[in-house]
Formats: C-alpha cells, structure tokens, sequence
C-alpha cells in the first residue's frame, strides 16, 4: 500500500477500535464493519481505478462508506461522489455514519439513499447513472444479493469493478457461483489475496475458496454481454 490511510482520523474508530456518536448522543461502538482485509483491498482498487463515481449497498456504521469518501477526496478526482444504499441507517444505526462523515468533512461527498437496494438500484439505472466501483454489503439473503449483482451489472461501467463482501455466506456463494458460470465473458476475477498476501496469494486464494473461506470476491467488467431471453442456463 503506497499511501497509509489506517491513520487517517475518520478511519480510526474502525480500524483501531473506537467509538461513535448516535443521534441520541449515545456512545457506540462499530460492528458488522468491513474487516481491515477487505477495506485495504479497496483502497487499492480505487487507486487503480480512479473511479469518478463509486455505490455500496449496506452503510451501517460507515467503515467503507467513509475510505471510499477519504479516498475520493484525497485522490482529487473533481466530482468524485460515493453513493450508499441502507434503508436502515436511521432506525438501526442511529445515523451513526451520516454523522461520522459529517464530523470528518465528508458529508458532500456522500448520497445516502434511504431505501432498499431492490427499489434504489432500478432508479438509479433509469436515471442513467453509471458507476467505476460496486460494493455489494447489504442484505445477505439470495434473492436480495442475486438482484443487487442484476442491477449492479448495469450499472458498472466496462473496466469497473464489483466487490462482494461476505463471499463464503451461503446465499453470496449462490450467486457467485451464478456469475462465474454464466458471466463469464463480462467478468475478470482478481484475488483479493494478491493484494494482503502477494506472495502467497494463489495458494491462499485455492484454499480460502475450496475451504469456503474467502470473505471478498472481485469481478472486474470486462465486456458489455448481449443476453437474449433465449440464452442458455450453465448449470451452477
Ligand atoms: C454488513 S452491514 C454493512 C457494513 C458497511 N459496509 C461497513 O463497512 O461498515 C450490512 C448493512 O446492510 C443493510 N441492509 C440490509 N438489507 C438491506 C437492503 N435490502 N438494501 C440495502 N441495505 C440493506 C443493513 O442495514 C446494514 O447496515
């Protein structure tokens, strides 16, 4: 990692261990966070990438909310913006995140979009939106994720990349196993591993999958696919 964003103030509570601020004016402390794993390999993506535009599903307390809005400010991409889809952010994070970017300067940088990845994603396909960076974070049930990847599909642009957290979920591992049989063509999988574990990352890569292990996959777009109604199902 060329640069040292572990330091960077708005990510301490997350890496480091630390407290949040509810709109209760209650302490909390963050849970069901993206691991530090996860959260490097995105940095890095984004330093590859460069992306203009960047959509999570799943805001929570903010932990990858916040490194893609740190990202894009510090990279100084004009008109960078991250988006994050959580219908849940009032009612179970007690604005934890909106109040924790606010704090940090982050806030423009950031649209929330209170509502459920299966309503705001179609919308934002239909306004046209494109966007370089995908992290599916939300809802872990199949049928959730398996719509989340559908939209996410058009929306990522050619050369984008789609990140899905919790891999070795069984509902996640269902639609991954969906998308490498029969996305084939549209998609590149990196191994998170060549980023935290370079020198090992096939053989890490081969266990954590055959062992179900792996917590990130990467699809990097590589191609705009024609599917008709009548394409063929791969078995998967
Ligand atoms: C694992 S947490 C996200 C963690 C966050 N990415 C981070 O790094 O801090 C999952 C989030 O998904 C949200 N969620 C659950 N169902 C959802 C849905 N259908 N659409 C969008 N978000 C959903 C929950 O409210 C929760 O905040």
């Amino acid at each position: 990692m060329p640069h040292d964003w572990q330091s960077w103030p708005s990510m301490v509570p997350f890496i480091e261990g630390g407290t949040l601020t509810g709109d209760d004016g209650g302490v909390e402390v963050p849970h069901s966070t993206s691991t530090p794993n996860n959260l490097t390999v995105l940095a890095h993506w984004h330093e590859i990438i460069r992306p203009q535009r960047t959509l999570e599903t799943g805001l929570a307390f903010g932990a990858s909310a916040t490194l893609f809005c740190e990202l894009h400010q510090r990279a100084g991409i004009s008109g960078s913006e991250h988006h994050a889809v959580d219908p849940f952010q009032q009612k179970l994070w007690k604005n934890c995140a909106l109040r924790h970017l606010e704090a940090h300067g982050l806030s423009s940088c950031l649209t929330h979009h209170d509502g459920l990845s299966a309503q705001v994603l179609p919308r934002l396909w239909q306004q046209g939106l494109g966007f370089d960076m995908i992290y599916l974070d939300g809802s872990h049930l199949f049928e959730d994720v398996f719509l989340d990847f559908s939209f996410a599909h058009h929306l990522l642009e050619v050369g984008g990349l789609l990140a899905f957290d919790d891999s070795s979920h069984p509902h996640v591992r269902k639609v991954l196993r969906f998308i490498r049989r029969n996305f084939h063509t549209a998609y590149q999988e990196h191994s998170p591993y060549q980023v935290t574990r370079p020198r090992h990352a096939r053989l890490t890569h081969l266990a954590a999958r055959l062992l179900g292990r792996q917590q990130l996959t990467l699809f990097r777009k590589t191609a705009h696919i024609q599917r008709t109604w009548m394409t063929p199902l791969r078995d998967f």
